[in-house]
């Protein structure tokens, strides 16, 4: 079965086509970053104007790319939400008109679903398992979920505040850093890491300058936002601070409470994989404390190709394949705050 896909929840443009759920026959993305890193974050009205001048050029670049035509195209999926409001409606309207206009079913999809879904892609053989706890981590959510089969999800646990990318590019701003952060702060990160090879071990006792909020709190969620009051904070008591400490720091804080909460509902669900995605697994250092657990436990780990952890279309026809839920076009909207459950 061969999906279109389109995803506008935000500031990227993409559409993919996608064969049975694995098989990516084309991917394109674009982005209207560049335009937001003049701005230090997202205009939503700017971001909107964004996806309306690239959806069909994106579109028609996937179904060339892919060397389909429409004819060989079994569904058209498209992202109903969460996301911003004006770029939804630029992804659904156009899904539900090419849908009537070349008479295909289309499939709305979930946004942070799909995210765990992009683990399924290049894995036909052997697909992530069930129970499986997947963990969604972005600039807009971190969600932990328990996946019990296709569609059957369950809500563990959130952040209650800022989400995990956000504390990345929130604490990055303070650094004077580039939007986004992560990368930013990655980067920095790894280089105080590389000049300090001591300090090489599972848990960095010297990089505990900043509080790890909720690390043993009772239950699954996370709060980020003291981590910017605290480095905000440190920044204004200390002069001429070293940026590269500061950034392992944070980098530290912000993993170190991602794993702690998912590797409990690791054990407590006796998981069979874990699912990790959305921008924020780019991150090396979390993949790498990851990868160490996993590697000790026996579990497998899923985290999606680079460019399938943040925002894309083949994620979204994957998820669609999976769950297959076909809908009337009249009862298909966006809904900006669609939740993961
Ligand atoms: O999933 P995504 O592309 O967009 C949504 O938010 O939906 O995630 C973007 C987030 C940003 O906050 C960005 O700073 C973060 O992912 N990010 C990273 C890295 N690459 C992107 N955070 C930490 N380390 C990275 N290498
Ligand atoms: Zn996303």
């Amino acid at each position: 079965m061969k999906i279109l896909a389109i995803e506008t929840s935000c500031d990227e443009t993409a559409a993919a086509v996608i064969e049975n759920g694995t098989k990516v026959l084309s991917n394109i993305v674009a982005s209207s970053q560049e335009m937001h890193e003049q701005t230090g974050g997202i205009i939503p009205e700017a971001a909107a104007r964004a996806q309306i001048r690239s959806i069909i050029p994106v579109i028609n670049k996937a179904i060339e790319d892919s060397n389909q035509n429409i004819d060989q195209i079994d569904a058209l999926a498209v992202t109903y939400g969460p996301g911003l409001i004006g770029s939804l409606l630029v992804g659904v309207e156009t899904a539900k008109t090419l849908a009537v206009v070349w008479n295909k079913p289309l499939i709305p999809v979930n946004h942070l679903v799909a995210h765990l879904y992009a683990c399924f892609i290049d894995h036909k053989l052997d697909p992530p398992q069930f129970p499986a706890i997947g963990m969604v981590v972005s600039g807009g959510h971190t969600d932990l979920v328990l996946i019990k089969g296709h569609g059957d999800i369950t809500l563990l646990g959130a952040t209650r505040d800022d989400a995990a990318g956000e504390a990345f590019d929130k604490t990055a701003r303070l650094l004077e850093l580039p939007y986004p952060g992560g990368p930013a702060i990655s980067k920095l990160a790894e280089e105080y890491r590389t000049g300090h090879p001591e300090l090489d071990s599972d848990s960095i006792p010297d990089l505990d300058l900043f509080p790890r909020p909720m690390i043993d709190s009772d239950d699954y969620d996370f709060s980020f936002s003291g981590l910017k009051t605290a480095v905000l904070n440190y920044l204004k008591a200390n002069a001429n601070v070293d940026k590269n400490y500061i950034a392992a720091n944070i980098e530290e804080a912000i993993t170190d409470t991602l794993i702690a909460k998912s590797t409990k509902a690791i054990e407590k669900y006796k998981s069979k994989s874990f699912l990790l995605s959305g921008g924020v697994a780019a991150n090396k250092r979390l993949r790498e404390k990851f990868e160490k657990y996993f590697k000790a436990k026996g579990i497998k780990f899923y985290v999606p190709a680079p460019q399938y952890c943040t925002d894309n279309a083949a994620a979204i026809g994957a998820a669609a394949y999976y769950l297959n839920k076909k809908a009337d076009i009249e009862t298909i909207n966006a809904n900006p705050a669609a939740s993961i459950v």
